[in-house]
């Protein structure tokens, strides 16, 4: 395969007359940039984009690390991600961490050895060494969803804290008096701030939040399913669920079909994220949207401007969710 000095030998120049060539810097004559061209086209010259990306101080290409890619929620958060990216002329590289502690810190070390110019994080490791590590090799990072405890970085959240509150004060406006929550980890911050809210809401309905009514600690279908379960088996069930998420929605929904729990008959139920099924299982499910898409193109466009040393990028931004008011609601049964 022809390197770039055989290019040069070619046509006659310098290897730097190549690269701006290739760059199409307009510093070179036509006649020379001619020359080049064709020694390009004779030679069959295929530029290294590693090397051109060194020779620029540049890779052209951004990192996003994320807890499960697959996750339809992350899925669209990347595609915002990648759509920004490449608008402006790059690429994007994926890790799912798995929430797993060491596989986000491989990850966070493999983005730095990779070159990439920036790196886009929804962190899932209690302890966040390894991302300061990284911020403090001077690594561009965008937070997405989720703050990280001395991670100094711009991040692009969701009114987690204000629609937990929202929900609650629609289910209390239907008539409920009894309202669980099933939410997820309390290390994270989208946890803490939704449970924060649930009970803003149950305060400004007067409602009581009883020990029983917070199940926090879950991840994931199978979590969701547990949650309910226990639910179920209280003595005195609630009228109403909120879930954390989409994945822990599924997992209780799945729950209460088994035991035969008429939704919303027997037992309202609503959640955060919104998926594409939603509208169309039975019945339809209520739920807080967040702009996930948004939320990718907003931190593709602040980590750019980062890569460009625009240091007035580094604010954070908080998008406004979405309600989709369905039919997975009603009154509390008589
Ligand atoms: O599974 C995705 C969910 O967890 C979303 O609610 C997102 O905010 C994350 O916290």
């Amino acid at each position: 395969m022809a390197s770039i000095r055989d290019v040069a030998a070619r046509a006659g120049v310098s290897t730097a007359t190549v690269a701006r060539v290739l760059r199409d810097s307009g510093q070179v004559s036509d006649e020379l940039t001619a020359k080049v061209r064709a020694a390009v086209r004779e030679l069959n010259y295929v530029p290294n984009a590693v090397a051109r990306s060194l020779s620029q101080g540049r890779t052209r290409l951004l990192g996003l690390l994320v807890p499960d890619i697959s996750n339809p929620f992350f899925a669209e958060l990347a595609r915002g991600l990648e759509d920004a990216a490449v608008a402006a002329g790059h690429h994007v590289l994926v890790g799912s961490s798995d929430l797993d502690p060491e596989r986000e810190r491989q990850l966070a070390a493999a983005f730095e050895s990779r070159t990439v110019d920036g790196v886009a994080i929804t962190a899932s490791a209690p302890d966040a060494t390894h991302l300061r590590k990284l911020a403090d090799t001077g690594m561009p990072i965008v937070l997405i969803d989720r703050r990280m405890p001395g991670v100094s970085a711009p991040a692009v959240l969701t009114d987690n804290r204000d629609a937990a509150r929202r929900a609650v004060e629609y289910l209390a406006g239907l008539g409920h008096r009894d309202i669980a929550m099933i939410s997820g980890p309390p290390a994270f911050e989208t946890a803490a701030e939704r449970v924060a809210g649930f009970r803003d809401g149950c305060a400004a309905a007067g409602v009581e939040v009883r020990p029983d009514r917070l199940r926090e600690g879950y991840l994931g279908i199978e979590g969701g399913h547990k949650a309910m379960r226990e639910i179920l088996a209280l003595r005195d069930r609630p009228t109403a669920v909120l879930s954390f998420n989409n994945l822990i929605a599924v997992g209780a929904l799945g729950a209460l079909r088994e035991d035969g729990v008429a939704v919303p008959r027997d037992l309202s139920f609503l959640t955060f994220d919104d998926m594409s099924l939603f509208p169309y299982v039975d019945p339809p499910i209520t739920a807080i949207a967040q702009p996930a898409y948004q939320m990718g193109t907003d931190a593709g466009r602040i980590l750019l401007d980062l890569v460009d040393g625009d240091s007035g990028a580094g604010r954070d931004v908080v998008l406004k969710t979405g309600f989709y008011l369905r039919d997975s609601c009603a009154a509390p049964p008589a």
